[in-house]
């Protein structure tokens, strides 16, 4: 028997409000079945009829293993309603139970009643670092009566930048730094909350608090700006609307300054009692101004939120009588602080940093840059006091507190680390202390650097979302966590950025202007839509972007006279040594991703049934190819007479007879684009690069660290792929990790001062795969998980590997352990799922469930536990 659990509408769990697409229903599988054969699945407007099995608005039965993205099909469903759905699942021998009940509401689909809003001459301040211009926060203010019994309530809200909602003096929702950050040029993001419990039949009152967040005027924005609709749905049946409108009030309050740049300052000596309750005399606010704003749409992404608060690990005092604390791991978000019996308008000051200077006497915050990440709390001096800031983040470690009345204790101040809540799907453990912990820098960097968008940084005055560093991580993050929402919404960004020309910028949403991209960091676009569909079978993305992702790859051919790609600034960014990557040469990282972009286009036309464009594409591709051959791929004699072929890189002296890199080599093995007579020796040639001329050590950016793992344990070196990472010496992830690092530096090198250093960048995190697909030996192999290959790798250095993934299926687990000179490996694999599992070279499968077999090397496995004994084969 089978059923369907983890509901998810449009990815999301239940409930899923304000929705403004046809949904898409979704579920994971459980139970002792093998395979989904059928499924119902009712959609119903009342709780009644779909406890009792009948789908009133829509049902569909279908004979299919589909349990990913299958869209609603029935009557036009209507604004502001909700709806309760269920599925049954059949397997091969029966019909299984009704799943819970999930539920999804329409949004207003358009009927947008209210007005932006914005005050007229709010106080601005100059953040002294940037120099840009920015404002106080706003708080805004409306009283309204509600005269019937209330049946529901929602409200469906955009403050741009970032805002804050109280009805009748309570905070809304848990969600911080809400909404995720778009072009808001473009389009504004709203979210939904269901505030029945808040109101009253009666007076009520809304406040909302607006910071500046990302709306800023250096990224082309004006003051920041408020959208507010409240539907409030009367038991007898009628309906009533507040929205944002001329008759809101506002004005300043406590909290002052605020940038996420440039932190916070609060003044609670300003606080305004009772400005978000009813009743309230806001007889001194000013009126508010209306302005135009952008089109609204659905916020459909998990939120921002404090996910983990964290004691102080150490605390002392410096010799300036301030007190340093080590929160003991590097995150992303602030502090909160308490204070006892303070004089009124005396002040605190809280810095962060990453490092500490050697002294251990102060903070190190040069690396910050311009961003001045201090938060400044002015008392009111009324017994106990907290705070923590609302409209900043900061990516830290340490933290200095100035001026803080008394001793600070471990009691009085902790860290909430704030980033995008996406569920956690991955787990991996092995008996490798070091890869246990490279793991985990890469598990923290990736969380602190999603924040609405995927982020280069969470520290410096940058946190962009740069395209490289997302598109090389994202198959890391897909087996990490749920991140189907999340890049639904980034190529949402992408899209946006896109010019006339066809051309995308290096970071989405373009706060920074940067076209045309470097290919590099532009193929996020092809790379993350790809991995979206594969991991998620996801067909709907591709339709909604196979005619941007085309105009980019033709963006892409009239740059690339000869085929050879004439764009690009950044290449195999940051390898050893340096930021820019000075051996291997732009123009053959550029042409490689046009390759790269071209074939994935060809592969997504074929999906969608376009022939003509798929047969095109991949005659470009093989065209594009040829070139990348004929310019790069050198046959020389070597030293000893033997000739050699390599993809050669930039002379960077006349001795340099193999002017090459390990990336040169790498990106042509990857894809296969090399020659086949010429396969193993530029396999050989890159084994050279490696072993000898860099003492096995990485020599990658990061773009060549992304395929050179991977790359090797396709060619027959897990070995040497395994030894990299073993490594503790520089250039190395063992270094950083010697180092201190909990999360990933920026570069190869431990660097301090002003600078490139940040020590939170997850773009070299892309190793993390290797643990998964090699290690563990997870890969899947046909879109949505529907088949797999399991080919655990078992090597001398390592005992025991656990890797377990709530794939978009259903659980699978393997884990394997050495048990004297025999493998014992745990497979756990969900229904709906089957998969070939393979021996790692050099053994046998000798017995599988108890159960001897043959001396196989490979298998098929469908759903169940499967307990399988390997040997190492003899050798003869
Ligand atoms: C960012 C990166 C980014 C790069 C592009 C840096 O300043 O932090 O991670 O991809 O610039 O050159």
């Amino acid at each position: 028997m089978i059923q369907a659990c983890d509901l998810r509408c449009e990815y999301l769990t239940s409930p899923v409000l304000g929705l403004d697409v046809i949904p898409r229903f979704s579920w994971r599988l459980k139970g002792n079945g093998k395979k989904q054969t059928r499924y119902k699945i009712i959609v119903s407007d009342n709780f009644d009829d779909i406890e009792r099995g009948i789908g009133n608005v829509w049902e569909s039965e279908k004979d299919s293993s589909k349990n990913l993205n299958i869209e609603y099909e029935g009557p036009k469903l209507k604004a502001y309603k909700g709806y309760y759905w269920r599925v049954k699942l059949w397997d091969e021998k029966e019909e299984g139970p009704w799943s819970v009940t999930g539920y999804f509401e329409m949004g207003p689909l358009g009927d947008w009643k209210g007005k932006w809003i914005t005050m007229p001459s709010p106080l601005s301040f100059k953040d002294p670092a940037h120099r840009h211009e920015l404002f106080y926060a706003m708080y805004f203010r409306k009283e309204f009566l509600l005269n019937k019994e209330i049946e529901k309530a929602r409200v469906y809200v955009s403050g741009l930048g970032v805002y804050e909602l109280y009805l009748n003096g309570r905070r809304v929702g848990n969600n911080v730094l809400d909404p995720a950050s778009t072009d808001y040029n473009k389009v504004a993001l709203y979210s939904t909350y269901d505030v029945t419990q808040y109101l009253t039949t009666g007076k009520n009152s809304i406040g909302v608090i607006l910071g500046n967040g990302r709306h800023i005027r250096d990224y082309g924005y004006s003051k920041p700006k408020l959208y507010l609709q409240l539907f409030v749905f009367y038991k007898d049946g009628s309906l009533e609307f507040i929205c944002s409108d001329e008759t809101w009030k506002v004005s300043h309050g406590p909290l002052r300054e605020n940038g996420i740049y440039f932190g916070e300052v609060y003044d609670a000596r300003n606080e305004i009692s009772g400005w978000d309750l009813p009743g309230f005399d806001d007889e001194n606010w000013s009126e508010v101004e209306i302005v135009e704003g952008p089109p609204l749409k659905a916020q459909l992404i998990p939120v921002m939120r404090v996910c983990e608060v964290i004691k102080p690990k150490r605390l002392w005092l410096s010799s300036r009588g301030t007190f340093i604390v080590d929160f003991g791991k590097n995150i992303s978000g602030w502090v909160k602080l308490r204070v006892n019996n303070g004089k009124k308008g005396e002040k605190i000051i809280v810095r962060y940093a990453e490092v500490l200077d050697p002294s251990m006497d102060q903070l190190d915050m040069r690396n910050l840059r311009l961003a001045r990440a201090t938060d400044e709390y002015i008392l009111k001096g009324q017994g106990v006091e907290i705070y923590e800031p609302r409209f900043t983040y900061h990516g830290f470690r340490y933290v200095e507190v100035e001026d803080y009345p008394g001793t600070l204790t471990s009691d009085d101040i902790e860290a909430m680390f704030v980033h995008t809540d996406v569920e956690k799907i991955g787990n991996f453990a092995c008996s490798s202390e070091l890869l246990n912990k490279i793991h985990s820098c890469v598990v923290n960097s990736q969380l602190a650097n999603l924040m609405g968008i995927p982020t280069d940084c969470p520290q410096r005055d940058e946190r962009m979302g740069w395209l490289g560093d997302a598109q090389l991580t994202v198959e890391e993050a897909m087996y990490n966590f749920d991140m189907a929402a999340f890049y639904t919404k980034y190529l949402m960004d992408i899209k946006l950025s896109q010019k006339e020309d066809g051309s995308i910028s290096d970071v989405a949403p373009p706060y920074w202007k940067r076209y045309p991209s470097d290919p590099a960091w532009g193929t996020a676009y092809a790379t993350i839509l790809w991995y979206l569909y594969f991991f998620y079978e996801d067909r709907r993305v591709l339709e909604e972007h196979y005619d941007s992702l085309k105009r980019y790859v033709e963006f892409l051919r009239k740059n690339s006279p000869n085929h050879l790609t004439k764009l690009g600034q950044h290449g195999d960014w940051c390898p050893p040594g340096d930021k820019f990557p000075k051996r291997t040469p732009l123009i053959l990282t550029s042409t490689w991703y046009y390759y790269h972009d071209t074939l994935i286009l060809s592969e997504i036309a074929k999906i969608l049934g376009k022939k003509e464009d798929e047969h095109e594409y991949r005659k470009l591709a093989g065209e594009i190819k040829e070139a990348f051959n004929r310019h790069f791929l050198r046959k020389v004699e070597d030293h000893t007479g033997r000739i050699v072929c390599f993809y050669r890189g930039i002379k960077l002296s006349p001795k340099d007879r193999i002017p090459t890199t390990q990336t040169c080599n790498v990106l042509p093995l990857w894809n296969k684009m090399v020659p086949e007579e010429c396969r193993e020796d530029v396999f050989k040639v890159l084994e050279r690069l490696i072993e000898v001329d860099n003492d096995t050590h990485f020599d990658t950016g990061i773009v060549g660290t992304r395929y050179i793992l991977e790359v090797l344990s396709e060619n027959g070196r897990k070995d040497l792929a395994l030894k990299l990472l073993l490594k503790e010496d520089y250039p190395s992830f063992g270094y950083m990790i010697r180092n201190g690092a909990t999360t990933l530096w920026e570069r190869w090198e431990k660097l301090e001062g002003i600078g490139m250093n940040s020590h939170n960048h997850v773009m070299l995190g892309s190793v993390d795969t290797w643990f998964y697909k090699y290690l563990a030996g997870i890969k899947p192999v046909a879109p949505g998980w529907k088949r797999v290959r399991i080919e655990p790798y078992f090597p001398n250095q390592i005992d025991f590997v656990l890797a377990r993934i709530n794939t978009p299926k259903g659980l699978l687990e393997i884990s394997w352990k050495k048990q004297g000179e025999k493998y014992e490996v745990q497979v756990t694999i969900s229904p709906n799922m089957v998969g070939t599992f393979v021996a790692p070279d050099g053994f046998k499968v000798s017995a599988v469930n108890n159960k001897q077999v043959d001396h196989r090397s490979t298998f098929e496995i469908e759903a169940g536990v499967y307990n399988i004994i390997l040997e190492r084969v003899r050798e003869c």
